[in-house]
């Protein structure tokens, strides 16, 4: 038996969003809504139960089983929400925390420190509150003279004075099972047709039992999600703890407000992080290198002491002291080798590039196998697409592709091979062999010698 189970609620329809995807599906940070509160609970209790609506496949294949799912069929208010996770969760702990499936920004050490409480005062319930300057929308807290939670009273219901009121319940609540389950079904309904579960607090005072009340200390983390707006402002309070914690880390950001980091990216230190940069998805940017100005990296990793600038990587893996850009793409599935330079306008695509190869400069590199200390010439195109499917490069070590070369694949550039500038080559090339023309012809086979490198 578990001493705690959590349960969070995420069956409502987020209407407020005028969304066609559910409200705990829009990303934060690059990560769907849902995923950080099935995270927090995840550090607090070993057992979730997330309740979801009918429509709810997408959340179910988005977390798997990670966590159980009930459903509520009909959205009739946040008890009519728990009441439907009762099944699974009556008599597998004695106590039950539930979560607001679309409060995000919530730290596990709050919820600890609620449990900590709740259990310490032998409370019936315990809910979070936070003062906020603009309590829109939100259940208000009321407290007795002595300061003791009294009720929670939603906006439609709060009288003008306590529509002034700035405590508002944060949607985060401790629960003794036992007391909890058999009074739930008791809930009212009330005029909009939900039954609310905050009026568990005013039956909780009804009947003298104890109530605890822990007020948030973090600044942003009881933000609640219902519009766009608040989604903005979640996004705005995640993306600022995301850069002081990569700064804290020993990451220069030279304008932060100015770089976009995604919650799961990773970042070595005494890399500098240049204006206008976005890190997306599921990155890992390695230690010294200089990212930016004005680059978009996603999921993709990145050695130590790479050099990018004014490009996009799209799903790429980079390996140390590579550079790139400005203004160069590098797409999926393309794996750069270490020491490699590519320079400006240069694409590369499904593409594998060997150690100290080179890309200088208006290229096209899809669907090829590049050696190490390959020189790949001005305009160089591998022609992969034929119309129908696309076919394969394979250019191998140090040979050196003459500018403007077409490479009509699948075709073969043997070992120091040369290609002439402007070359149309279509069939494969033996190793040390010269080709040019249109067509390409083949020249001087054994007697080539590859020019070294340009300099950079
Ligand atoms: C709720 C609280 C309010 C609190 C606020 C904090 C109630 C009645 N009100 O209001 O006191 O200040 O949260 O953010 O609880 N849900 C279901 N099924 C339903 C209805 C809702 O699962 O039938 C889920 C929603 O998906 C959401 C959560 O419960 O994740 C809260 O529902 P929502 O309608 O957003 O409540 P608020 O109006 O924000
Ligand atoms: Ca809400």
């Amino acid at each position: 038996m578990f001493e705690w189970v959590a349960v969070i609620l995420a069956a409502g329809k987020g209407i407020r969003m005028k969304s066609r995807m559910p409200k705990v599906l829009h990303p934060i940070c690059g990560r769907e809504m849902i995923c950080y509160p099935v995270e927090r609970a995840a550090e607090v209790t070993s057992k979730t139960i997330l309740v979801v609506g009918s429509h709810g496949e997408e959340i179910r294949s988005l977390l798997g089983d990670s966590v159980d799912f009930a459903v509520q069929k009909q959205p009739l208010g946040t008890a009519h929400a728990l009441r439907c996770a009762q099944p699974m969760a009556d008599g597998k702990g004695e106590n039950i925390l539930v979560l607001n499936g679309d409060v995000p920004l919530i730290s596990a050490t709050t919820l600890k420190e609620m449990m900590m409480r709740h259990l310490a005062r032998r409370a019936v319930v315990t809910i979070l509150t936070a003062m906020v300057d603009n309590p829109e929308g939100l259940g208000r807290v009321v407290r007795d003279e002595r300061g003791k939670v009294m009720a929670v009273v939603e906006e439609a219901e709060a009288d003008e004075e306590l529509i002034k009121a700035r405590e508002v319940n944060a949607g985060v609540y401790c629960f003794r099972g036992q007391w909890l389950w058999p009074r739930l079904k008791t809930v009212p309904r009330r005029g909009n047709g939900e039954h609310y579960l905050t009026d568990m607090v005013f039956l909780a005072r009804e009947e003298g039992e104890e109530i605890e009340a822990v007020s948030s200390t973090q600044a942003g983390e009881t933000i609640g999600i219902n519009t766009r707006q608040q989604l903005a402002r979640a996004e705005e309070i995640l993306r600022d703890r995301i850069r002081q914690r990569a700064m804290s880390q020993g990451v220069t950001l030279l304008d932060p407000r100015s770089v976009y980091i995604d919650e799961g990216v990773s970042i070595g230190r005494d890399t500098v992080v240049y204006p206008n940069t976005y890190l997306l998805g599921r990155t890992a940017i390695g230690e010294e290198c200089r990212i930016g100005p004005n680059s978009i990296i996603e999921n993709s990793s990145v050695g130590k002491g790479c050099h990018i600038q004014a490009s996009v990587l799209e799903g790429a893996a980079v390996a140390e002291g590579v550079t790139i850009g400005p203004f160069s793409h590098i797409r999926f599935q393309s794996h750069i080798g270490r020491g490699v330079h590519i320079g400006n306008f240069a694409e590369v695509k499904n593409s594998r590039l060997g150690a100290g190869t080179k890309v200088g400069h208006f290229s096209y590199v899809g669907d090829a196998e590049l050696g190490s200390e390959v020189n790949i010439g001005a305009g160089t195109v591998t022609c992969n697409f034929d119309g129908v499917g696309k076919h394969r490069t394979v250019i191998d070590d140090g040979a050196f592709i003459g500018s403007d070369t077409m490479l009509i694949a699948p075709v073969h550039v043997g070992r120091g091979a040369i290609t002439g500038a402007g070359s149309v080559v279509n069939h494969d090339v033996p190793p040390e062999t010269l080709a040019v023309g249109v067509p390409a012809r083949l020249r001087k086979k054994g007697k080539v010698k590859v020019p070294p490198a340009p300099s950079l």
